[in-house]
């Protein structure tokens, strides 16, 4: 007799770690006695019939390794309801009842909506962006790695910042939130962070600035999120250096440098742990909701509830940075 089948993709913008997601969704599936199901370029590939069987050899060496195997991708055709029928027709065709889809969070509201349509499938969603924004995890797949992408390259920025007296403004990911340019900012001493969950208030930045330049600071360094109303570094840079023209300005902007390359250990771990409890809940029944990460215990989040609002930057590491810039 066949075993049952899973299938797995991926969707939205690739994070790193998603791979370790997939190998670990793999493994556990054998373990429990079904037949992974890989689904290429996320919902495009559903819509498309892209399968692959997947074995416990092709998810060999992955773990360590940057993007997905799957490949990732946005899909506008599943927002419609012909390209969702499709979708749902290629699954009856394979056999495929349970899906596992690792994304962010239009990846799970597709999957909410195909549920409200085809509420004989069974899917559970893992938290695969760099952008740390969905409610029902403390962490997701891949943003800490991206942090610890833009700290690098804000070490490197800063040492040639202070050889030249200037003020670098550096642009991060996050298109409506801050968890990126927060956290990097906070770990590589940024003299102020902008972020789009609080409005941009440059006279208060000049103030943290004039207090630097008071005692002699050699260089600072401004993070902005890219989705901040500031409009980016370019724009930032224009309006700081027009209130503050005592700093030679910089504007960088890191862009997709922050996806690529090595997961690091934590989201691989994460990844592993996430992927392997996605299998087992599924396994025990569970259906529509999102598999997080809570005070180190895994938790499910309805899928509507993962991605009704964004979750919420903690308001005290944002005054940390102000008060550390000291
Ligand atoms: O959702 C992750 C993310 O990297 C955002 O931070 C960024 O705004 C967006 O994807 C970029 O999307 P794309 O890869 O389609 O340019």
């Amino acid at each position: 007799m066949s075993r049952p089948r899973i299938g797995i993709l991926c969707s939205g913008g690739d994070s790193p770690g998603m791979n370790a997601a997939i190998r670990a969704c793999v493994r556990m599936a054998l373990y429990l006695g079904y037949q992974p199901i890989g689904i290429r370029r996320g919902y495009n590939g559903l819509i498309e019939g892209d399968f692959v069987e997947l074995t416990a050899n092709s998810v060999s060496g992955i773990i360590e390794r940057g993007g997905t195997i799957l490949q990732a991708g946005r899909s506008l055709a599943f927002q419609t309801p012909e390209g969702r029928q499709k979708a749902y027709e290629n699954l009856q065709r394979h056999d495929i009842h349970r899906l596992i889809v690792i994304g962010g969070d239009g990846t799970c509201r597709g999957a909410h909506t195909f549920l409200s349509e085809y509420p004989d499938m069974q899917i559970l969603g893992l938290p695969g962006t760099i952008d740390n924004d969905l409610v029902g995890t403390d962490y997701t797949i891949g943003f800490d790695t991206a942090v610890n992408i833009a700290v690098e390259a804000i070490d490197r920025l800063r040492d040639t910042a202070a050889a030249m007296g200037r003020l670098f403004i550096v642009e991060v990911m996050g298109r409506d939130s801050g968890f990126i340019a927060l956290f990097s900012g906070l770990a590589s001493g940024a003299e102020a962070v902008l972020v789009p969950e609080t409005p941009t208030d440059y006279e208060a930045i000049v103030r943290i600035l004039e207090r630097g330049w008071q005692r002699h600071k050699t260089s600072a360094i401004i993070v902005v999120a890219e989705g901040d109303e500031a409009g980016g570094a370019l724009l930032a840079a224009k309006e700081i250096g027009k209130r503050f023209p005592h700093y030679e300005i910089r504007a960088v902007v890191l862009g997709h440098i922050q996806r690529g390359g090595k997961p690091s250990a934590f989201d691989r771990l994460l990844a592993t742990r996430l992927g392997a409890a996605a299998v087992e809940r599924l396994h025990e029944g569970a259906n529509n909701a999102m598999v997080g990460i809570q005070n180190d215990r895994i938790v499910l989040t309805p899928f509507q509830y993962a991605t009704k609002a964004h979750h919420a930057l903690n308001p005290t590491l944002l005054r940390l940075v102000e008060i550390l810039s000291l």
